[in-house]
């Protein structure tokens, strides 16, 4: 396999219409998580919570996969959050980038996790699992996010315990955060699960809303859809049970040319 990860080779190599983008730094988590940040090209613009493609040369083709933006649209770079699977047709290669290396991003972001598809309501749950959080790592950077909602809370639940650091210090870092920080401290909460392993809440956030807990724990009414809006990112089967109990509580699902009460991600791959 020869990958191409050098600015200059890419420049050399890569198809018309990419942008060639600076790896700046990068941080790995666990065996299958790892985060990266790279420069941000001055034409870009993005909505908080939208995805794009991001991809590599791979034997003399560009292979992509779809990210969503973790970073806030206000932020000088770009961040993502990542799975690693070893024999990912991307990760296998993505996820041994270096500071330096280039990567190839399209130049045309888009996505359903928007402030904009939502309509005004009190509070705000943006429930994710696994690398689900990254739209909400941006979403929660927004100002925009606190201009519309009392409330924010975002629900973040893992198989392991150590799957959470990057939510756990995302959070830390945005209440101390010089520009959302005071905004952030009075209306962010996080609340954290975990599935397969010893934790304080242990359980599937779906469960969790069924049997009461999660309201128990934030110390709020159950949904309500005439105050209550939710964002929806995880796996398949996740979009699919969480969308289902929302729906059962009277929300409904709304898209950016018709908002509603709560929107599903629509591109997410693991
Ligand atoms: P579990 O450990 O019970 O499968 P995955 O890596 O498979 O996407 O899982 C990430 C997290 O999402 C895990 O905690 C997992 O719980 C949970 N999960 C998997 N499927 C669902 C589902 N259908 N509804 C809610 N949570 C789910």
């Amino acid at each position: 396999m020869n990958v191409l990860s050098k600015p200059a080779d890419l420049e050399a190599a890569a198809p018309a219409g990419a942008f060639i983008q600076e790896v700046t730094s990068v941080q790995h988590y666990t065996d299958h998580l790892f985060k990266f940040r790279m420069t941000r090209p001055a034409s870009f613009r993005f909505r908080s919570g939208e995805f794009v493609m991001i991809g590599l040369m791979i034997d003399g083709k560009p292979l992509y996969r779809a990210y969503s933006i973790a970073s806030p649209s206000w932020d000088e770079e770009l961040e993502f959050f990542s799975i690693k699977v070893p024999d990912g047709p991307l990760t296998q290669y993505l996820q041994k980038v270096q500071p330096g290396d280039a990567v190839l991003m399209k130049k045309k972001p888009t996505g359903t996790l928007v402030n904009d598809a939502l309509v005004p309501g009190k509070r705000v749950y943006m429930f994710s699992t696994g690398t689900g959080l990254a739209p909400f790592a941006s979403l929660i950077r927004d100002p925009d996010t606190y201009e519309k909602f009392d409330e924010v809370i975002v629900t973040h639940t893992c198989r392991q315990v150590e799957e959470l650091r990057y939510g756990l210090d995302l959070v830390e870092a945005t209440k101390n955060d010089p520009l959302i920080g005071e905004l952030a401290a009075e209306k962010l909460k996080h609340f954290t699960s975990v599935t397969r392993e010893d934790y304080p809440v242990k359980g599937r956030i779906t469960d969790l809303i069924e049997n009461g807990r999660l309201f128990e724990e934030l110390g709020v009414p159950p949904l309500d859809p005439a105050i209550d809006r939710g964002m929806i990112c995880g796996s398949m089967d996740m979009l699919r049970d969480t969308k289902a109990i929302l729906e059962k509580a009277g929300l409904h699902e709304g898209a950016n040319n018709k908002p509603a009460e709560f929107v599903v991600e629509r591109a997410f791959v693991g």
